[in-house]
């Protein structure tokens, strides 16, 4: 039977970056993220005994053949879960560009778990469907349940799931995305993650955040904004550190990124208070309180570099449609 399903993109407050498992996608640390209402994948899978190959329809094209890949080896993870053997045809695609560090693989991977294990006759619970994800994309695993989500590093397959810290209406904050490009980035995360070793800050990031992981849950407990902001910035910094750092270094910002860093850091000090959070990419994702977005959107459209802004509210998880 057919199943569409729906999942957010997230943006990690608390990075992942480095694997401790490469085929499990294990984490070395845990991460907390915040699912994004207006960045989305959209996926429906059809596994069909009347198909003789898999079929992968990505953005209303053939899916590029390392992706079609790393879907069907999805797929054949989902088949062995169910014990079926039948083709699937899967249908996906995202409201915004993929591959530019905005996490499509996690939110793609996330609605191809809920999507295909329901097609192929799987009744998943929560936990169970985060570590499915996981396995796809590591960070996908963060898009499953509701809000603002943990994803506990863990040391095994069944103890390495993201669960819901607070739900989606539990603060009504802002996060606004500026997209400054939308070229596909040449290293993706999953390589980026194998480098991680080679950095001598390394050890040192593993020591800084059990710490300011504590610090951010308590921060986000009290919603306290400036705390919360302050921390996210910060741990962005501190994960482009090992990035910079790793050999061969991995600079994913381009000049347009560090200036709207900067430009982030100065309205703040005009008392716009902004923090800005970045991925495997170069397009910057803005915390903002709702009252000051209006303000934001303005300033971000004066600015040429930025092609264009989305505006997100924490958003529920992976649901079926
Ligand atoms: C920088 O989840 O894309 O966005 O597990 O190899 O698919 P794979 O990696 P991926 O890594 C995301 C890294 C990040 C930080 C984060 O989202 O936590």
């Amino acid at each position: 039977m057919k199943y569409t399903a729906k999942a957010p993109a997230n943006i990690a407050l608390i990075k992942y970056w480095g694997k401790s498992n490469e085929s499990l996608r294990l984490p070395t640390n845990t991460s907390i993220s915040i699912n994004l209402s207006g960045v989305f994948t959209i996926t429906s899978v059809d596994f069909n005994s009347a198909l003789t190959s898999d079929e992968v329809l990505l953005n209303e094209k053939t899916a590029p053949e390392k992706d079609r890949q790393r879907i069907i080896e999805f797929l054949d993870l989902v088949r062995c879960q169910a014990h079926i053997n039948t083709h699937a045809k899967v249908v996906s695609s995202n409201n915004f560009p993929a591959g530019t560090g905005m996490a499509s693989s996690a939110s793609g991977f996330a609605a191809l778990a809920l999507a295909a294990s329901k097609s192929a006759g799987l009744n998943l619970s929560e936990k169970y469907l985060s570590i499915l994800a996981r396995v796809g994309s590591g960070s996908a695993c963060r898009s499953i349940p509701d809000g603002f989500v943990e994803w506990k590093a863990g040391r095994t397959n069944s103890s390495s799931y993201a669960h819901s810290l607070f739900p989606s209406d539990y603060w009504n904050i802002s996060i606004v995305t500026a997209i400054i490009n939308k070229e596909i980035k040449k290293i993706s995360s999953s390589e980026g993650h194998q480098l991680v070793n080679t950095s001598p800050l390394f050890k040192a990031r593993l020591q800084y955040l059990p710490k300011h992981i504590k610090d951010i849950k308590h921060a986000l407990s009290e919603r306290n904004y400036s705390q919360v902001g302050s921390l996210t910035e910060a741990e962005c910094l501190n994960m482009h550190a090992i990035m910079l750092t790793s050999k061969p270094s991995l600079i994913y910002w381009l000049p347009d990124t560090l200036e709207l860093m900067h430009s982030i850091i100065n309205w703040r000090s005009e008392g716009l208070e902004t923090y800005f959070t970045i991925d495997a990419g170069p397009n910057v994702h803005i915390l903002c309180q709702n009252s000051n977005v209006p303000k934001l959107i303005r300033k971000l459209k004066n600015l040429s570099n930025v092609k264009q802004v989305i505006v997100s509210c924490p958003s529920p998880g992976a649901t079926l449609i």
